[in-house]
């Protein structure tokens, strides 16, 4: 979704502004902007739709500006089509302010009305510039840029982050945060405002989060953070300990190749510092052993691939808690009428910590009086600070659109979590316990033999690459990995994708299946191993062409059935699926490849959902 960056140094902004963007360009976007300020109190902006590669041509590297104090925006279009005129930054009608936003301003109609009545001409069709005109509006009445600030964020309603520069006012530049991502940095004479520490890693690792209602005034020589009735607050300062290295592609062709490879390291570094003694510590959580004993259900909330973590949850803490687990869309979940209380411990997941649905789904469950515990990676993210309780993946930052690594970590750890309730609890026997503690020991080192050989999936994904709709089938934790299989394909893809219980394909769905449809078998969970044979076999007997992904024990068995075979170790079977999924992730990605497209960056998609 949008990224924002903002600079206020004593070097060219336009270089660091355009640089700032270029790391910000994983987010999704469709077009971008700069505009900066100069000492003597000339703005100049520069915006146009595409790719990053066309802004810096149009500002040849960002050297056309002259001033060292900025704003950029990577735009992800809601209101208005993709455009050189609905690009961010926005200026107000004097050309004296400019406003660059993430989020969505629910009320701009009613507000544009207004601004309309007083005289002001708009230029662009999106919610953003409403924000510049209103500026602008008070500022003519106050002279006083953050007064005129403060009285727009108390008129405007909805969602945003806000960088905003005044001609009138060339030494400073206001940042303001609510639901949506924003950080201040803190470099060596210069200061920044970004939607995230990637933009500005290059020149800082000193950062502090922004909190919903705060508006920040930075200059050069620092940052001044206000509450939003005007009060001064003290931010605290974090230093960000992980590398501009994991944030490159360090010789892999596609960031989404990389975090596939990194995916054992990965798991490792989530697994290793939470085991003692052969025993899975989780140290600092507010959760007493009380409290879980008294837990009757628990619902897991998120969105896209961190839902399919949810689902697989379900039937693995199932198995482990005997207590009702219920994976929940945080976009139903926070429209819905939850049966949430108390005894209902909700876990939150997230890799960004910052998808707006899963963050008022957060609120939500909080304002039920629900203990909310949030698996995420992106430490200090907003979703990490308003949980109750919150375990990182430390999966290290994530580019790649589509999410694998994130996904292999946060379904580990929510395993760890179900072993580590079910022992308090006392639901699991002591040899299951013992077996699954040696499991984990594994896998990494199971991880790293499926991603050591990939030729086969390679030359699958060149047979199946031309086929224009897919059907992924499994049962139990099966069908919760083939909603993961199909959503990596299609994102990526764009192949029209399905994942089916196999149990469900006689209810409707099998009318699809003719002459060389593709159906992907999914039959790694063993206990339903004859079951999913069985929807095997009815599909072949329909025509379908099937790709089947089993586990050792069971590949000669399918082979008997199928051709197109592929097989993972054996785990126990709750760990299945950590393996499982490997395959899928990279079967995804060789399609991909092979249809040539935008990996990394599929169409449309934004890494981090910052509206709803
Ligand atoms: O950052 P989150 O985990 O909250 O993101 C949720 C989804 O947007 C995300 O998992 C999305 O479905 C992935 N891009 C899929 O690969």
């Amino acid at each position: 979704m949008c990224g924002i960056v903002g600079y206020a140094g004593s070097a060219p902004a336009g270089p660091i502004l355009l640089e700032g963007l270029q790391k910000l360009e994983y987010r999704g976007y469709d077009s971008a902007g700069i505009a900066v300020v100069s000492e003597d109190g000339v703005l100049q902006l520069k915006k146009t739709k595409g790719r990053l590669a066309a802004l810096s041509e149009l500002t040849d590297g960002g050297k056309c500006f002259s001033g060292c104090l900025g704003i950029g925006h990577t735009r992800w279009a809601t209101h208005g089509e993709p455009n050189d005129v609905n690009s961010h930054p926005h200026l107000s009608e004097d050309g004296r302010v400019a406003v660059v936003h993430n989020g969505i301003i629910e009320n701009y109609v009613e507000i544009k009305e207004f601004l309309q009545g007083e005289g002001v001409h708009f230029r662009s069709d999106t919610d953003t510039e409403v924000v510049a005109q209103l500026i602008e509006y008070y500022f003519r009445r106050s002279g006083d840029l953050l007064d005129a600030v403060f009285k727009v964020l108390h008129r405007i309603e909805g969602a945003y982050a806000l960088g905003i520069i005044c001609a009138d006012d060339p030494d400073k530049f206001i940042a303001a945060r609510k639901d949506a991502p924003l950080l201040l940095g803190y470099g060596e004479d210069c200061c920044f405002c970004a939607s995230d520490a990637t933009a500005i890693l290059r020149h800082t690792r000193c950062v502090s989060y922004m909190d919903d209602g705060e508006v920040a005034v930075i200059s050069r020589g620092g940052a001044t953070v206000y509450d939003s009735m005007l009060r001064p607050v003290n931010k605290e300062r974090h230093i960000i300990d992980w590398d501009v290295s994991s944030a490159e592609k360090g010789g892999y062709e596609h960031f989404m190749l990389k975090e596939i490879m990194e995916q054992p390291e990965a798991v490792r570094k989530t697994i290793s510092p939470r085991i003692r003694d052969g025993r899975i510590c989780f140290d600092g959580l507010s959760l007493t052993v009380d409290y879980i004993r008294s837990v009757q259900r628990i619902c897991i909330v998120a969105c896209g691939s961190s839902y399919h973590v949810g689902v697989v949850g379900k039937y693995n803490l199932e198995h482990l808690l005997h207590i009702p687990v219920e994976p929940c869309l945080a976009s139903e979940f926070r429209y819905s009428d939850p049966v949430v209380g108390p005894n209902t411990l909700v876990i939150i997941i997230s890799q960004s910590g910052e998808t707006l649905d899963t963050m008022k789904a957060l609120g939500k469950a909080k304002s039920l009086g629900a203990h909310t515990l949030a698996i995420v990676n992106v430490v200090g993210s907003s979703i990490a600070r308003d949980a109750d309780d919150v375990l990182y993946t430390w999966a290290g930052p994530e580019i790649a659109v589509a999410t694998t690594k994130a996904y292999s970590t946060q379904l580990v750890l929510l395993d760890m979590l179900g072993v580590w309730l079910a022992d308090m609890r006392g639901s699991i026997s002591r040899e299951e316990y013992g077996e699954l503690m040696h499991a984990l020991d594994r896998l990494p080192e199971q991880m790293q033999t499926v991603l050591d050989n990939t030729e086969d999936i390679k030359f699958l994904a060149s047979r199946c690459f031309n086929h224009e709709s897919v059907f992924f089938i499994g049962r139990n934790l099966d069908y919760a990995l083939g909603m993961e299989g199909s959503l990596k394909l299609k994102e990526i893809s764009y192949i029209h994708s399905e994942a089916y219980a196999g149990g469900e394909l006689k209810h409707g769905t099998i009318s699809l299946i003719v002459d060389g449809t593709l159906v992907i078998a999914l039959g790694t969970y063993d206990p339903l191993f004859d079951k999913t044979m069985s929807n095997v076999v009815e599909v072949l007997s329909r025509g379908a062409d099937v790709l089947a992904l089993t586990t050792e024990c069971n590949a000669e068995e399918m082979k008997k059935t199928v051709d197109k075979v592929l097989s993972v170790p054996d785990a126990h079977r709750i760990l299945q699926p950590s393996l499982a999924v490997l395959p899928l992730q990279l079967f995804a990605y060789y399609v991909a490849l092979q249809r040539g497209c935008d990996i990394d960056k599929p169409r449309n998609l934004a890494k981090s959902v910052t509206v709803e």
